[in-house]
């Protein structure tokens, strides 16, 4: 790696050079600035990781080189070095948007100790826009992908609500997209550049939650050695996605409500009341409804989050946006995974169609997925297609029964579907009692004795 590049800005040429010299000794790369203005002329010409800036020069001081350098190259960091007498100013140039400051005269274990720490942070806060940039690309509209009507009206709704701080329910069955429409929703908010934190409510362990979402003070408990923030602060400014809802406990039920009321609470174990700037969303695969009714959720805190509901319909509800998502899945793992796949014939998609997807979209996902592993290029046939596509294919056969209040009888109404597939494979076979057998998977002189039982035989 490249050495960290730091700028020495002073006017007295003594420090310059001792600076220069314990900074080039440690390893670093070093330029110099005898004044402010010619600092920001080199910082307008070349990456720095630390301007390393006197406070008192004469022109431009050092907290104007600061301000200056905030706007001219954000993620560079500022340090000041300011005589003991005058650490007010260096407390100023913090204000200013400095990093850290070192006193005069300058010791060397110190000033390294406060670089090493200064590019850490450098590089977690880089890390860190990188992320969210990278996100932020990810999560716009363009990766969801639908032509399907009711889809469309809930993209215009995110569109509508994105912006505002309405709290927003999603609905919907696993795997159909509810983690990524609240993402879509904290990135296309005023939000975006502060924190989404996630609480997925049913994987943490009843006893932790609370800790959890609201923090403890040291020693609230055994184990509590050191003050702990919990997620509703961590989010902060940001959005909070409250994920899996309906599987939270009732007992810390009541304490959310607080929070989603008033924005307030205190830590686990503390007295001091915080107050959080936050939006809310939440998801559920649940009928929060049901569990009302079954006294399993509050109502006051499901009315509470019921404010802008979306309910993302099932993908068996939304065949026909199949093309499109398997071509977005297949593009997607050519580039990942560097396969070579063409497409899909019309009878996979057929086969397809047929099936109920019970694990919606994410099913799809890792079943093209699975194919471009195993298969790495050509089009995905009937044969490239798993099992259990064909299973239900099948079932999907059997005719849907209700029950009339009065009841039906079984033996009866077995006998009559008997009666219906025999007639079928029958006809189709053109009355060839051993190509009708064939056709239903049962050898032909079992056919023959049912044929006879049901009184087909004059057929
Ligand atoms: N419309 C879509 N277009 C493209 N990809 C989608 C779409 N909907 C869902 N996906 C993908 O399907 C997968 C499942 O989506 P997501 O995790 O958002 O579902 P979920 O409803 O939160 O599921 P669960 O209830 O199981 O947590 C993700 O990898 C997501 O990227
Ligand atoms: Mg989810």
């Amino acid at each position: 790696m490249a050495a960290e590049r730091i700028l020495v800005v002073d006017d007295e040429v003594m420090n310059r050079d001792l600076l220069e010299q314990i900074l080039v000794r440690a390893g670093y790369e070093v330029s110099t600035a005898a004044d402010g203005e010619t600092a920001l002329a080199m910082l307008r010409q070349g990456t720095f990781h630390i301007v390393l800036t006197d406070m008192r020069m004469p022109g431009m001081d050092g907290l104007a080189v600061i301000r200056e350098m905030k706007t001219l190259a954000p993620s560079t960091i500022g340090i000041v070095h300011t005589a003991y007498s005058s650490v007010a100013t260096a407390v100023e140039a913090m204000k200013a948007g400095a990093y850290d400051y070192v006193t005069k005269p300058v010791r060397r274990d110190e000033l390294l100790v406060v670089l090493q720490r200064a590019l850490e942070f450098y590089r977690l806060h880089s890390e860190n826009i990188g992320l969210r940039q990278q996100l932020k690309a990810k999560y716009k509209f363009d990766n969801i992908v639908s032509d399907n009507e009711k889809m469309q009206a809930i993209f215009s709704q995110v569109e509508r609500v994105s912006n505002t701080d309405s709290t927003v329910l999603i609905y919907g069955e696993s795997g159909t997209g509810k983690e990524l429409i609240a993402r879509a929703i904290h990135y296309n908010s005023h939000r975006q550049d502060k924190a989404l934190v996630t609480i997925n409510c049913g994987a943490i362990p009843k006893d932790l939650l609370e800790s959890e979402l609201f923090g403890h003070e040291k020693g609230a408990f055994t184990g509590a050695t050191a003050l702990r923030q919990g997620r509703f602060e961590l989010a902060n400014g940001g959005t909070i996605f409250l994920d899996e809802i309906g599987e939270m406990d009732l007992s810390l039920q009541v304490k959310l409500l607080r929070i989603l009321q008033e924005r307030e609470f205190e830590r686990v174990g503390g007295t001091r009341t915080i107050k959080v700037d936050i939006r809310v969303l939440a998801a559920t695969n649940k009928n929060l409804e049901t569990l009302v009714a079954r006294q399993q959720f509050r109502d006051d805190l499901y009315w509470r989050l019921h404010v802008i509901p979306l309910t993302l319909p099932p993908l068996r509800e939304r065949l026909s946006d199949l093309p499109l998502l398997i071509a977005h899945f297949i593009t997607r793992c050519n580039v990942e995974k560097k396969c070579q796949l063409r497409g899909i014939t019309p009878e996979a998609l057929q086969m397809l169609s047929g099936y109920h997807w019970p694990g919606n979209i994410r099913e799809l996902e890792n079943m093209i997925e699975r194919i471009a592993i195993l298969q790495g290029d050509g089009v995905i046939t009937p044969g490239s297609l798993p099992e259990q596509v064909f299973r239900t294919h099948t079932s999907n056969l059997v005719p849907v029964v209700t029950i009339p209040p009065e009841g039906i009888h079984f033996d009866e109404t077995i006998e009559a579907f008997e009666q219906q597939l025999l007639l079928k494979a029958l006809v189709t076979a053109g009355g060839k009692k051993s190509l009708a057998a064939k056709l239903l998977h049962m050898n032909r002189t079992t056919l023959i004795e049912k044929v006879k039982k049901l009184h087909l035989g004059d057929l």
